[in-house]
């Protein structure tokens, strides 16, 4: 395998003639978790989506495992192996959460919304659907109707759809968003422990979250890579603190302290 599994270079994005992405060269190691990180504005979401190629670049190109995708569809990146976490408006709320997930195994093997197939085919999937919600905590949950789930265990769920699709590379854009202290704790842990054997990359703005579980940091500013580094490294940049002006980097420099 490649060492980077997920490359950017010179990637640039303009709407309108506003560069919102410029000339940003990223590498995703294989197995990592990389966070993306940047004060509001920086060009995260807009890098995000011209990785998971929702966006089309102005320029640059996108690598996979060394392999030009720039030109490729999202549904053909999906069926490498590159997935994006699915919105939580995604997440079907009138099915139940075992359901949610046996959609998402019969996306991957390529059976989509067949509801009418055998039972024999759908019990196997049940079999592991539920070996996922175990994995992600909601193995108790798995009756209750999706739209009924607290917030924190959508998130888990949306996790769950996501990796029913076994992916290579899992793209998350701020998986702990809107969620209280103790959800966001268990996301976290529950991200760790799904990236075994897979590369995450991640949008993220909470700083705990990002230094406990990133092995690497792309930090954004203006739509320029600022830095890349460990926690360590990118805490310790004089341009990554100036970059959040205050508003985090007392956080960063307690945290490395
Ligand atoms: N579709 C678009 N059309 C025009 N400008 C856009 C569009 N999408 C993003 N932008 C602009 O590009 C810049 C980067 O936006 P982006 O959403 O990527 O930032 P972000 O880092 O994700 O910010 P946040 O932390 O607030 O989510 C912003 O100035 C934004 O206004
Ligand atoms: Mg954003």
């Amino acid at each position: 395998m490649h060492t980077y599994i997920l490359e950017a270079l010179g990637l640039t994005k303009d709407f309108n003639g506003f560069r919102a992405v410029d000339n940003v060269d990223m590498r995703v190691k294989a197995g990592d978790i990389h966070a993306l990180i940047g004060p509001n504005g920086a060009g995260k979401s807009t890098c995000f989506n011209l990785l998971t190629k929702f966006l089309k670049p102005t320029s640059g190109q996108i690598l996979f495992n060394g392999q030009d995708i720039t030109a490729e569809s999202p549904a053909t990146i999906a069926r490498k192996g590159i997935i994006r976490s699915f919105q939580i408006s995604a997440v079907f709320p009138h099915l139940s959460v075992r359901e949610n997930v046996r959609v998402g195994l019969q996306r991957r093997l390529g059976t989509s919304f067949h509801f009418w197939k055998s039972g024999t085919h759908l019990n196997q999937l049940n079999e592991r659907a539920h070996a996922l919600l175990e994995d992600v905590g909601l193995a108790t949950f798995t009756d209750t109707l999706a739209g009924e789930l607290p917030y924190g265990r959508k998130r888990a769920l949306e996790i769950a759809v996501t990796l029913a699709m076994d992916p290579q590379v899992m793209l998350l854009d701020e998986p702990t968003q809107g969620m209280g202290h103790e959800d966001i704790h268990r996301v976290a842990a529950l991200i760790k422990r799904v990236s075994s054997g897979r590369t995450v990359l991640m949008v993220e703005h909470n700083m705990s979250v990002v230094s406990g579980i990133s092995d690497r940091i792309s930090v954004l500013q203006r739509g320029r890579l600022l830095a890349e580094g460990t926690y360590r490294d990118i805490s310790e940049n004089p341009l990554v603190m100036e970059a959040y002006m205050g508003t985090v980097s007392t956080q960063l420099c307690q945290e490395a302290a």
